[in-house]
């Protein structure tokens, strides 16, 4: 493993780096006042040659991103940033130790990025269940405006900006942008049809700019080392700091600071401290829950959107999961499923519909009651979610289970296919995880209709 000094946690294991004081003891707010001095164009300019993309999951460049606000003479009024801090994806759990642990990172990058964007109010809307994380950070708000760095007069610049933590009920889908943004406004967490994207038409129908927490985290750095340091970590295409996520048959799952671009085999065994009992790999899910699935060959891939994209799979928001020998590809599907069925809003059919009806067919094939033609159905089904909806929670739950089962469009699925073909084959797990048995599937998942579990 190549020696690399943390940046975005470099301080936030160490006690008491929470507080106003620590912070400021380390430099903090210099890169603040550095950007204040500077115009907003040259600020976008910068974070566009940095080559930041976002780390919420879709790694959009996050340069470009700010710079698609329209000026105030063509779209008056107020424009907002909304931090994300929703942080739902199953497998992912890295923002909230920024927040814990060195939240006043986080609130400098809001500081420079709203003076960049034109914004005089910033909201960072966290997930319900971030009590601790919450807590932490309204104490930093309220630290931060002590010290100047929010409110009439930001840090002497004569900029003015009001800044406030707004807390979700626990809704995964107020993590996608425009749920967070109706939520905001104090409605149902409803995702609306892009476009017009939120850049244009946002908050309160203003121009709003929505950035994950560790992407935001960044920029503070970018603008006291500059953009060619930055862009010299990692891979020239996805340069920068980042914080993996490792959960599963890992010996020690948690969270990691590297560069970019760390390989598979490298989070595994440099990082995670390899597999549990040295049992053999038999799936990785790069990115968090959504992500199609890959085989064990492609474990020295590097993680990165661009090199992830490659073998057919995605980067999204770092949560790699690592699955050993003993789990059950049906089961194990099955479980993510449940997730997305119990979180789609239900606003369009084909999501509503088809993460319950693929939820109770795995369930189904799981506890002895494969059919034949459950593999044509439920990619029947999965080719419906894709691309016919408000946003991505419907093919974010069709991913995984195209990656499994479509061997045409992906390779890896020739890996996964024949244990569910052998679950239907044999009417039973051939892994003996679930007794087949109705009375289990409705005690267990009573969500799920019983119906379908012949
Ligand atoms: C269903 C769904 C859930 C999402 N949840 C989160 C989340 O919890 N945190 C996050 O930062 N982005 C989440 N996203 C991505 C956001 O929509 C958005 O792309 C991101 O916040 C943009 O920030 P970035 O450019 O800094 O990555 C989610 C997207 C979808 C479709
Ligand atoms: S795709 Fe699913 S989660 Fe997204 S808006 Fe439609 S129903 Fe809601």
């Amino acid at each position: 493993m190549a020696a690399y000094e943390p940046v975005l946690l470099k301080y936030a294991n160490q006690p008491g780096m929470h507080t106003l004081e620590a912070y400021l003891s380390h430099g903090g707010y210099g890169a603040a006042k550095k950007a204040l001095g500077m115009k907003p164009v040259e600020l976008i300019q910068a974070v566009k040659d940095s080559g930041l993309r976002g780390r919420g999951g879709a790694g959009f460049p996050t340069g470009l991103k700010w710079g698609f606000v329209p000026p105030v003479e063509k779209v008056p009024g107020p424009r907002y940033l909304c931090v994300n801090a929703d942080e739902s994806e199953p497998g992912t759990f890295k923002d909230r130790y920024i927040m814990e642990g060195d939240p006043h990172e986080l609130l400098e990058g809001i500081v420079i990025t709203c003076w960049a964007i034109g914004a005089n109010t910033a909201y960072i809307y966290i997930r319900g269940e971030f009590v601790k994380s919450a807590r932490i950070l309204e104490r930093a708000v309220e630290e931060a405006y002590r010290h100047g760095a929010f409110g009439p007069n930001v840090l002497g610049s004569g900029f003015k900006l009001e800044c406030s933590v707004h807390r979700g009920a626990g809704a995964y889908i107020c993590g996608e942008e425009t749920g967070l943004l109706t939520s905001l406004e104090g409605g149902r967490g409803y995702p609306r049809i892009k476009p017009p994207f939120p850049a244009v038409v946002g908050l309160f129908g203003q121009p709003t700019i929505i950035n994950n927490v560790e992407t935001i985290a960044n920029v503070p750095h970018i603008v006291e080392r500059g953009a060619a340091w930055f862009k010299s970590i990692g891979p020239a295409e996805d340069p920068g700091p980042k914080l993996y996520c490792i959960s599963g048959h890992v010996k020690k799952p948690g969270y990691y600071e590297g560069p970019m671009g760390v390989t598979i085999r490298s989070l595994i065994h440099d990082y995670a401290g390899g597999m549990i009992d040295e049992r053999p790999l038999k799936a990785i899910i790069a990115g968090g829950s959504s992500c199609p699935w890959i085989a064990p060959d492609k474990i020295d891939t590097c993680l990165g959107f661009e090199s992830l994209k490659k073998v057919k799979t995605m980067f999204g928001s770092a949560g790699t999961i690592i699955l050993n020998d003993s789990v059950c590809v049906v089961d194990a599907m099955w479980n993510i499923l449940r997730f997305y069925a119990h979180e789609s809003c239900g606003q369009c059919t084909p999501c509503r519909e088809g993460t319950g009806w693929l939820a109770k067919i795995f369930e189904r094939i799981e506890l002895g009651g494969g059919r034949e033609d459950d593999i044509a159905t439920i990619l029947d089904i999965c080719d419906n979610m894709r691309g016919k909806t408000i946003c991505v929670l419907s093919d974010a739950a069709a991913w995984p289970v195209q990656s499994i089962l479509d061997v045409k469009n992906y390779p890896d699925a020739a890996c996964f296919r024949p244990e569910v073909e052998a679950h239907i084959r044999e009417k039973r797990c051939p892994m003996g995880k679930h007794a087949p048995t109705r009375a289990e599937g409705v005690k267990q998942h009573g969500r799920i209709s019983p119906r379908l579990v012949t």
